[in-house]
């Protein structure tokens, strides 16, 4: 599989999503999507400390079944593991409205755990999952850098972050020589949300030109997106209300015309394009087939006039 850099940090083009393994998909099919990935040469799993807390589970399950994994197949070194913490309810059962939040005495209680249920000494890539405005930004970003030079973890990221609050947060850690956000993972797919739309699921903050804008001028900071297969909206789910607007209707319409060019699926062009966009996109699958359909969006090449005309619609 392809190659890309996340900071130091050298990933597979493709990123796991492994949130419902361990509650919605079964310890056998959860190792067996795993297997299949790192078999395709994939190399980076996304994970957080509070999958799946709804739907009656405690937040444990991913980074559990990712850890029982880990230590199955002994490939701890060959991985490049990404958790999350902030956005794991303080009582358990409790809703997002309790969410632990990024507090500096937080985020190192919340990497122990971490660690401990995912089996290993070091996390690779560790962001703050949502944004906490309660907290100053050098009580989150001390934590982070302390964490960093115990070797603890590698790099870290922010999720679901506002662009001036990623400035803001990576010249707070600046200015005190402490490690900088590298990597920004927020919501991202070919088809757009209607502008100043709330979108439904709790959290979920949408990359924006001014991100895209930011990202480039300042050189090293990494996209990566979740959500880029919209769900499964892209096949056979509905694309829900915040989707439905004109504009969503003639990108679809280019999409199938590049993917029938192409052989190819919708899924796959759309992650063939995030690519060429320089964003590494993170899938979920539910089963191997759905993986295998992600892993040939890889391995495909949009030419210039085609992502031209994808980049061209409204
Ligand atoms: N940082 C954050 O705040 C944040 C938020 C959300 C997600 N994430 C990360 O991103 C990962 C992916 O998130 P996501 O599940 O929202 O994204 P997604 O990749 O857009 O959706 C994955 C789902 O799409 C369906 N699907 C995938 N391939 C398919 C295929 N070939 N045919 C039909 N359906 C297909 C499956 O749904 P079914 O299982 O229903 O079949 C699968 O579970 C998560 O695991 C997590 O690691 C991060």
């Amino acid at each position: 599989m392809k190659r890309v850099r996340i900071g130091s940090l050298e990933v597979s083009a493709l990123c796991l999503g492994t949130l419902p393994f361990g509650k919605y998909v079964d310890e056998e099919t959860s190792f067996a999507i795993l297997d299949r990935y790192v078999e395709a040469g994939g190399t980076f799993l996304d994970t957080a400390n509070n999958y799946v807390f709804w739907d009656g589970g405690t937040g444990d399950e991913s980074e559990e079944t990712v850890g029982r994994w880990l230590a199955a197949r002994g490939n701890r070194d060959d991985m490049v593991v990404a958790t999350k913490m902030g956005a794991r309810p303080r009582t358990p059962g409790g809703g997002i409205e309790d969410c632990e939040g990024l507090a500096g005495p937080t985020v190192l209680a919340a990497a122990e755990g971490s660690l401990e249920r995912l089996g290993t000494d070091r996390i690779d890539l560790y962001y703050s999952h949502i944004e906490d405005r309660s907290v100053p930004l050098e009580d989150t970003l001390g934590a982070f850098a302390s964490l960093v030079s115990a070797g603890t973890v590698r790099e870290i990221g922010a999720c679901n972050h506002a662009t001036w609050r990623l400035e803001r947060a990576r010249a707070v850690s600046r200015a005190n020589g402490w490690p900088l956000y590298t990597t920004v993972q927020q919501r991202y797919s070919y088809l757009l949300p209607r502008p100043g739309v709330r979108l439904p699921e709790w959290g979920h903050v949408h990359m924006t030109d001014e991100l895209f804008d930011y990202a480039r001028s300042e050189g090293d900071v990494g996209l990566v997106a979740y959500s880029t297969l919209l769900s499964g909206a892209y096949r056979d789910k509905p694309l829900g209300e915040a989707y439905d607007h004109p504009g969503n209707t003639r990108r679809l319409a280019v999409l199938g015309e590049v993917a029938s060019e192409l052989g190819a699926t919708v899924n796959q062009v759309v992650l063939a394009w995030l690519l060429r966009k320089g964003i590494v996109p993170l899938v979920g699958a539910s089963s191997v087939a759905q993986l295998e359909e992600s892993l040939g969006g890889i391995e495909l090449e949009l030419d210039d006039e085609q992502v031209a005309r994808l980049d061209s619609v409204g």
